[in-house]
C-alpha cells in the first residue's frame, strides 16, 4: 500500500509525557502526519527524563514519539500563537494533556479552536472528568490507578492496594482517546463539523476495571465472590478485595512455581483450570483419577480445594523450566503461558518476526528496541521510525505557513522558536 490509511490527516501534537504521545503516535504509524509542538526549553519533558545516554533523548522520548516532526516554538508569545493559530486552521485533528485550564490560559479554549477552524477535531486527556470534584487536578500514572479501581483490586489481600506495571493510566486512556478521534473523523465525514474528544485517566482505568464493578454489585448482593481466594474460609468485607493472581472470570487460575523458581523471580507459569477441560487437565497434571473423584470432578467441588489442587500441580512442576511446562500443557488445551520477564520478551524472535518489538534507527543514539503496532493490518503494515530531534522541522513547518529566512531568523533571534 502506498498510500496509509490517515495519510493527508494531519495532527497538531499539543502532548507531553505519555498519555497524550502514546495516541498521536499510533496516529503517525497509520499515515496522519503529526507535528509535535513542544516547549523551547527542552521539549517535552521525557526527552530529558531517565536518560541512559548523557546527550541523546531519552527512550522514555523515543519509544513515544516515534514518525513525529516536531516544531519547538513558544505558543505564549505573540507570534508563537499566530502560528499555532495558522496550523490551528489548516489541521483536522489537535490533542493535548496539558493541566487543567492550561489550554485556556494560552487562549487556546475550545470556543476559540471552532472558532478558527470549526472541521477541527479536539483531543483532550486530563486526570478527571469535567463533572469530577477532582478536575483541577493534575494526575500521573499511578495517581489515575488508584482513582480509577485498579490499584484496590490488584495486590494481595494482606498488602496494601497496589498499581500495576502496565500504563493503565497513561497509554491506555491515550489509546481510548485515539478510538475517540477516529470515531470524530467519521462523524466529520457525515456532518462536516469537528468535535471535542475528551478522555479521562480515571474513567479509562474504570473501564478496564470494568469486571471489578460486576463484582462490586455480586458482593453487595449475595456477600460473597466465590472465585476469589477469600472463598468460602476467609472474611469479605464492603468492598471488592484484592484477589491476588485469582483468575478474574470464572475459571480459576494461579501463577504457579516451575522449576529454577527460588533463584529465577519468573521462572513461573499462569495455569487456568478451564472447566470445560477438567479431565484432560487431570490427565496432564499425572493425576486422572480427579477426573471422576466427586472431591474433584466439578468446578464446586473443587472450588473449596483450589490451593490444593495448585500445590499439587506445582509438585508436578517442579521438575519442568517453564517452557517445558507450556509445551506440555498445551497438548492438552491448558489454557496457560510463562510468565515472561522484560528481558525475555525483549529478545523474543517471534515477537521480532510480527513487527511487535521492532528495532529502530535513532539520530545520536543508534538503534533502540520499542514496541510498534500491537494492531496488524492486512492492508499495510506500520514502518516505525525514529523520533524527531527537538525542533528538528522548525523551519519546515514555518516555511509552509509562508516565513521567509528572515522572519524564522528573527524568530529564532528572539528565542520563539528553537
Ligand atoms: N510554549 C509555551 N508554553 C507552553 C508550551 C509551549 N510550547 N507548551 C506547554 N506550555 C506551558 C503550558 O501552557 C503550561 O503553562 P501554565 O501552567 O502557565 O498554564 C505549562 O507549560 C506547563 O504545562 P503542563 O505540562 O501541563 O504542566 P506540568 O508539567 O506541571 O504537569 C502533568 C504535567 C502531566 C501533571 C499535567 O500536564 C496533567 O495533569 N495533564 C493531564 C493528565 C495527563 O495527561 N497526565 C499525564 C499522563 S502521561
Amino acid at each position: 500500500m502506498t498510500e496509509l490509511p490517515l495519510s493527508g490527516i494531519k495532527v497538531i501534537d499539543f502532548t507531553g509525557v505519555q498519555a497524550g504521545p502514546a495516541c498521536t503516535q499510533m496516529l503517525a504509524w497509520f499515515g496522519a502526519d503529526v507535528l509535535k509542538v513542544e516547549r523551547t526549553a527542552g521539549g517535552d519533558v521525557t526527552r530529558n527524563q531517565l536518560r541512559d545516554i548523557p546527550d541523546a533523548d531519552a527512550l522514555y522520548f523515543t519509544m513515544l514519539n516515534s514518525n513525529k516532526r516536531s516544531l519547538a516554538i513558544n505558543t505564549k508569545s505573540p507570534e508563537g500563537r499566530e502560528v499555532m493559530e495558522k496550523l490551528i486552521r489548516e489541521a483536522d485533528i489537535l490533542v493535548e494533556n496539558f493541566a487543567p485550564g492550561a489550554m485556556d490560559r494560552m487562549g487556546l479554549d475550545w470556543e476559540t479552536l471552532q472558532e478558527w477552524n470549526p472541521r477541527l477535531i479536539f483531543g483532550s486527556v486530563k486526570g478527571f472528568n469535567e463533572d469530577s470534584p477532582w478536575n483541577d487536578l493534575k494526575v500521573y500514572e499511578n495517581v489515575a490507578q488508584c482513582a480509577g479501581g485498579a490499584a484496590s483490586t490488584t495486590g494481595f489481600w494482606d498488602g496494601p492496594p497496589t498499581v500495576s506495571g502496565a500504563a493503565l493510566g497513561d497509554s491506555n486512556t491515550g489509546m481510548h482517546l485515539l478510538i475517540g478521534l477516529l470515531t470524530a473523523l467519521i462523524d466529520r465525514d457525515r456532518t462536516g463539523r469537528g468535535q471535542k474528544v475528551a478522555v479521562s485517566m480515571q474513567d479509562a482505568v474504570l473501564n478496564l476495571s470494568r469486571v471489578k464493578l460486576r463484582d462490586q454489585q455480586r458482593l453487595d448482593r449475595v456477600g460473597y465472590l466465590e472465585e476469589y481466594p477469600q472463598y468460602p474460609n476467609g472474611e469479605f468485607g464492603q468492598a471488592v478485595p484484592r484477589g491476588g493472581n485469582a483468575g478474574g472470570g470464572g475459571q480459576p487460575g494461579w501463577v504457579l512455581k516451575c522449576k529454577g523458581w527460588e533463584t529465577d523471580p519468573n521462572a513461573y507459569i499462569y495455569f487456568t483450570v478451564q472447566e470445560q477441560n477438567w479431565k484432560r487437565t487431570a490427565e496432564a497434571i499425572g493425576r486422572p483419577e480427579w477426573a471422576e473423584d466427586p472431591d474433584y470432578s466439578t468446578a464446586k467441588a473443587r472450588q473449596s480445594r483450589i490451593f490444593e489442587i495448585f500445590e499439587e500441580i506445582e509438585k508436578w512442576l517442579a521438575d519442568k523450566t517453564k517452557y517445558e511446562a507450556v509445551d506440555i500443557l498445551r497438548k492438552w488445551e491448558v489454557p496457560c503461558a510463562p510468565v515472561m520477564s522484560m528481558k525475555e520478551l525483549a529478545e523474543d524472535e517471534a515477537l521480532r518476526r510480527s513487527g511487535t518489538v521492532v528495532e529502530v534507527e535513532q539520530k545520536g543514539r543508534g538503534t533502540y528496541l520499542t514496541v510498534g503496532s500491537p494492531i496488524k493490518f492486512s492492508g499495510f503494515k506500520p514502518d516505525i521510525k525514529g523520533a524527531p530531534l527537538l525542533g528538528e522541522h522548525t523551519d519546515d513547518v514555518l516555511g509552509a505557513l509562508g516565513y521567509d529566512a528572515g522572519a524564522i531568523a528573527a524568530m529564532r533571534e528572539k528565542q520563539i522558536v528553537i
